[in-house]
């Protein structure tokens, strides 16, 4: 099936928008990041089309949220985007792009997150589970939502210190990506704070 990114997000934002303007730059931004990611690992198995489509589609289920500093003004909390844009994209047919929406949030939340956060989301695995919705959910985590133009990377550093709000768990995970998708198995060392 031939998927447009824009055309759909076109079928819920208005182009031009500040929600629209924010979703396509960010959904660039993290596009960019995990092909670069991608062609870092030079993996055969690595579907960069859909890699493409799915980065530009994550965010899809903000506009759905009541999050006003993004131009958003829906009913839901903003932690529900992901399985929102999930319903929005199986709707479509989109079942393979719907599950990176679902797994992008964090590091990816299990069961046992959820139900210890006392999350509003149904009590199910999001966890990322294959290559492309790892690499879009590692990607994502390198940028904010905002409207600044020249808005650049956050660094690892900075990633880490954010997840840390969240225990060490979500840390090591990010820490593993980071020897995976940017070292090619290293450790990361002091000064690899770029991101
Ligand atoms: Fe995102």
């Amino acid at each position: 099936m031939n998927v447009d990114p824009l055309h759909i997000i076109g079928n819920y934002y208005r182009p031009g928008s500040a929600a629209y303007d924010m979703l396509v730059r960010h959904g660039d931004q993290v596009a960019a990041k995990a092909l670069a990611v991608a062609a870092h690992l030079a993996s055969d198995g690595i579907d960069e089309t859909f890699l493409h489509e799915a980065a530009m589609l994550h965010d899809i289920g903000i506009f759905m949220t009541n999050t006003p500093s993004l131009g958003c003004h829906g009913d839901h909390p903003y932690i529900c985007h992901g399985t929102l844009g999930r319903e929005l994209l199986e709707g479509r047919g989109l079942d393979r792009h719907a599950l990176v929406c679902e797994r992008h949030v964090g590091v990816g939340l299990s069961a046992g997150d959820i139900q210890r956060q006392k999350l509003p989301l149904p009590i199910r695995d999001m966890r990322p589970l294959t290559i492309e919705e790892e690499i879009i959910c590692y990607a994502d985590k390198f940028y904010s939502k905002n409207d600044r133009q020249n808005q650049t990377a956050r660094t690892t550093f900075e990633i880490v210190a954010m997840l840390r709000r969240y225990g060490e768990p979500p840390v090591q995970k990010f820490q593993a990506w980071v020897r995976r998708f940017e070292n090619g198995g290293r450790r990361p060392s002091p000064s690899d704070h770029t991101g």
